[in-house]
């Protein structure tokens, strides 16, 4: 019973719910009134605490007041017209940054009517795979894919949905908060025909992005015939202009596919 007060107790004194939105988004902070009744004409204060100035968006009888909103949101702010007609004060905060993450509290009318809402930004992109360097026992290849927000998990897997396991794996930050990851793995000469695929995944936002590479037998094969005979640099040159074939020509089907 105690426990359940204690809980009532936070929920009313404005326990935060929480958003998650990717960075580049547009996302909606949302609170709901409970007046049913139209508010557009009240002094609603979006702010954030933790910044100087703190005002994120102040509007009063529907009209905006940019004096004191701190400059990082200017022209990113909006309240939703329609929704104060019904009692609900909704905030459109466009093209989301990654400074944009934290404790957003909004005020209605007066300071009883006090709401929080948490926003977590999260931030992803897809992995590219190249070819590293080539060694007797097959292509070293690498998966690089930058600007993560958390830190990333990243995995390689062939088609029958086997982890590969991996020579190299690095995480570095950037100042800003970003992740870039990088690994490398080797695929054997005796490697099937088949696409291996590079996996970055994000748990909490729960983000994934994939990139496919299909190497043929014969490039690993012809590589390592050429290796014996001729210089490692034309090895290369034609195993970078073979898989660029390879990958141009998947990458065009899949366009040709989905138009
Ligand atoms: C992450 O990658 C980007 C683009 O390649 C680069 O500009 C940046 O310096 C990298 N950051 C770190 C910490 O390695
Ligand atoms: C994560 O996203 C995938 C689709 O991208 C979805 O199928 C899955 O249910 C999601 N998992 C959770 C825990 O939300």
């Amino acid at each position: 019973m105690e426990v359940l007060f204690i809980l009532l107790i936070h929920f009313f004194e404005g326990e935060a719910h929480t958003m998650r939105a990717l960075v580049g988004d547009d996302v909606i902070l949302s609170v709901d009134t409970q007046t049913s009744s139209d508010i557009g004409e009240a002094i609603v204060e979006w702010s954030r605490t933790d910044l100087n100035p703190d005002i994120v968006h102040l509007q009063d009888n529907r009209l905006t007041i940019y004096e004191h909103q701190n400059p990082a949101y200017r022209g990113r702010t909006m309240l939703s017209a329609e929704d104060l007609d019904s009692g609900i004060i909704s905030l459109k905060l466009s093209n989301v940054r990654l400074a944009d993450e934290g404790k957003y509290k909004c005020l209605f009318k007066s300071k009883e009517n006090e709401y929080f809402v948490q926003l977590l930004v999260g931030a992803a992109s897809s992995p590219v795979i190249t070819l590293e360097d080539y060694t007797s026992s097959g292509l070293v290849l690498g998966c690089r894919a930058k600007g993560w927000y958390p830190q990333p998990k990243l995995s390689w897997w062939n088609a029958d949905g086997h982890l590969l396991s991996t020579v190299t794996m690095t995480t570095t930050q950037d100042p800003d908060r970003l992740y870039n990851i990088s690994s490398t793995v080797v695929v054997e000469r005796k490697s099937p025909n088949r696409p291996l695929t590079c996996r970055v995944h994000q748990e909490l936002f729960n983000q994934t992005r994939e990139t496919e590479i299909h190497l043929p037998e014969n490039i690993i094969s012809g590589l390592a015939r050429s290796c014996r005979t001729t210089d490692g640099l034309i090895a290369v040159a034609v195993v970078l202009s073979l898989v660029t074939i390879v990958v141009t020509i998947i990458a065009y089907r899949t366009v040709y596919r989905k138009s």
